[in-house]
């Protein structure tokens, strides 16, 4: 890691300081505003731990959800404060304001371990233009910054980015520095057979990632609604799935380069609809009826899928390989989360890229049984393609 973490700080550089944390508490909340899953809230507490344990007063900022530029009730972090509280023994702390002069008498009010959950950043438009104004006015708010939101790396926003050019010591935090270790690793030094699995509905959003892994990887298995525009590029029939038209000559291109290193599904699990689970079955790819649509990878496609994750050292896994909300068409990406599982049991490294794959393990129960689930989607995705993530870039160099 390039960049400097917490744990370069010594403890007089936290002791009584005001630290000024970015986290990723973007996380999905019910009608009754209760948070349905903390999975975010519990990856940043390693770095609440040990900053409080250093006798550093904590200052937390982050978004949740996209409001418009402005304050929306809809938005608050107030709930996620309380969920914080309920997870971390100590006093939590929440200001309805992230950036002014109350919210500042907040932070100087703070004792040595004690948290403070500041207001929705993006109830500041200045937050997402990366405004320099309201940069300064979060670097105020702290003695030093420390980056935790990974889920949030890849945006070049005022809490993410900006701040950093204004408070020093600019750092990471624990949960950052996992995310940047176990994706560099993999990409840069990966214990071999490395193989990625990538699904989801459309090519267009992994085109970036197909291109960045294939030069890395020892084989790229795709799964998801996705296969379709390849199947298409292979002038097979698609019946009604899910096909970019505009992406199949791309998906000719890539088959291409690829060769042997790309597999595409060789069978997959149909139906007349998706509301229609009970007419599911099984057909190789070549047989997919014209009035029906895939839905899932075929049982002998998972089969191949489990044979290579059990004979590789490193597995990359992003998206998930049919709509797994809807049993049976679960039984592809379940199948590919208990073979991961396996395969970690047996000392291979397992990594899940945040986003629809994460919360399938996490619904299959299987979090705990991969070597890392990452908590950023998009941020995962661009630094597997290779980008710089303005949140990461901001830091301080080792
Ligand atoms: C995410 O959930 O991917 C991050 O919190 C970033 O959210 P955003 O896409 O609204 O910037």
């Amino acid at each position: 890691m390039l960049k400097k973490s917490v744990r370069d700080l010594t403890d007089s550089d936290l002791r009584g300081k005001r630290a000024l944390v970015r986290v990723d508490f973007n996380v999905p909340l019910d009608d009754a505003r209760q948070v349905t899953d903390d999975t975010r809230i519990v990856a940043a507490l390693p770095t609440l731990e040990y900053l409080a344990g250093h006798g550093a007063r904590i200052v937390l900022l982050s978004h949740l959800g996209r409001p418009k530029g402005g304050p929306d009730p809809r938005y608050s972090l107030a709930p996620v404060a309380a969920r914080l509280a309920e997870r971390t023994q100590r006093p939590v702390r929440f200001h309805a304001t992230s950036a002014d002069a109350s919210a500042l008498a907040a932070t100087r009010s703070l004792g040595d371990g004690e948290i403070l959950l500041l207001e929705n950043t993006r109830f500041h438009a200045g937050d997402e233009t990366n405004d320099d104004a309201l940069s300064k006015a979060f670097a105020a708010l702290g003695d030093l910054y420390v980056n935790d939101a990974f889920g949030s790396a890849h945006r070049a926003h005022a809490s993410t980015a900006g701040v950093a050019a204004f408070l020093k010591p600019a750092v990471a935090g624990l949960l950052m520095e996992r995310e940047l270790d176990y994706l560099g690793r993999a990409i840069a030094e990966p214990k071999r057979p490395f193989i990625a699995i990538l699904g989801g509905a459309k090519v267009s959003g992994k085109i970036d990632v197909i291109e960045a892994l294939l030069p890395k990887v020892d084989g790229l298995l795709v799964g998801g609604a996705m296969a379709c525009t390849f199947f298409k590029a292979m002038s097979l029939e698609t019946g009604t799935s899910l096909v970019e038209p505009d992406r199949v000559e791309l998906a000719t291109v890539l088959l291409e380069r690829a060769g042997y290193r790309l597999t595409l599904p060789h069978d997959a699990t149909v139906s007349p609809s998706m509301d229609n689970p009970g007419a599911a079955h099984a057909v190789k790819r070549d047989a997919i009826p014209p009035d029906e649509a895939m839905f899932d990878i075929g049982p002998e496609t998972l089969k191949s899928y489990e044979r290579a994750i059990l004979s590789a050292k490193t597995i990359l896994w992003n998206g998930p390989m049919g709509v797994f909300e809807k049993p049976p068409f679960d039984a592809g990406t379940l199948g590919i989360a208990h073979a991961m599982a396996t395969a970690t049991r047996a000392g291979a490294t397992t990594i899940v890229g945040g986003g629809d794959s994460a919360a399938a393990v996490a619904a299959a129960g299987l979090d705990q049984s991969m070597s890392h689930v990452s908590t950023g989607g998009g941020a995962s995705l661009e630094f597997l393609e290779g980008k710089s993530l303005p949140g990461v870039a901001a830091l301080d160099n080792k």
